[in-house]
């Protein structure tokens, strides 16, 4: 049986298909929202170039006819859609709760635009509400990377897989989740825990993003403005 949130991510992925157009190169993020865009996009069947941030994202485009390559040819992205695990009314994000954000941040950074594809669960008044931040982490350094963010107030966690085993990123490193009681600056922590010599990328993403589409019972709401985003959010909550 099909959830409430699965429906709200295909119809917000439809609009995100969209916004492709023909000849340009996107970036293409990971997760399962990025999952139903990469469904919506093939049925459209654009002429344009994908730029995948995972190997499962490569995998699902290649499969349903879509033509990828690497950043390494295209360093330079018209657009990226991307899902994200929070989103606060400022649009900042965290991500990688799939252990993909490091190179999700790369594309979105080499992107003119990027595009939050979203349900309404993923939205909070604070980052870190309910979200851990992943850090990705060389796996040499993991337990001295996991006393400095003990410093910044987190709790760290490494994450592991069902068969008890660390689980191990697309680029061969170790995921770090870490709770903090609260984030008021999330530009500062983000600078402030990539500066920490082993840690190779964080999930926070402040101040990247340019477009928010939010699938919900309703269909789904284009937010191109922080206040807008806001008003959204209060909807919700009475
Ligand atoms: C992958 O590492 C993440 O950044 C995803 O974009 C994020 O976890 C959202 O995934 P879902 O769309 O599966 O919730």
């Amino acid at each position: 049986m099909e959830t409430g949130t699965e429906k709200w991510k295909r119809n917000a992925a439809r609009i995100a298909a969209e916004l492709i157009e023909d000849g340009m190169v996107a970036g293409i993020g990971s997760g399962t929202t990025v999952a139903e865009v990469v469904k919506a996009i093939a049925e459209i069947k654009p002429k344009s170039v994908f730029v995948p941030a995972s190997k499962a994202t490569e995998r699902l485009a290649k499969r349903l006819g879509l033509r990828t390559d690497a950043l390494e040819k295209y360093p330079m992205l018209d657009l990226t859609i991307d899902g994200a695990d929070e989103v606060d009314p400022n649009f900042d994000l965290i991500k990688g709760g799939g252990g993909a954000h490091t190179r999700e941040k790369i594309i979105a950074k080499a992107s003119d635009r990027l595009v939050i594809v979203i349900d309404r669960t993923k939205l909070v008044r604070r980052l870190g509400e309910r979200m851990p931040v992943p850090v990705e982490v060389l796996p040499f350094g993991w337990k001295f990377v996991n006393k400095e963010l003990e410093r910044m107030g987190g709790i760290p966690k490494l994450r592991m897989t069902q068969l008890g085993k660390p689980f191990i990123t697309d680029n061969g490193n170790y995921i770090v989740d870490v709770r903090f009681k609260r984030i008021l600056k999330p530009k500062e922590l983000e600078g402030k825990i990539n500066s920490t010599s082993g840690v190779i990328e964080n999930g926070i993403f402040a101040g990247m993003t340019d477009m928010v589409l939010v699938g919900y019972e309703g269909g789904c709401k284009t937010i191109k403005r922080k206040g807008e985003l806001l008003r959204f959010i209060e909807r919700f909550e009475s």
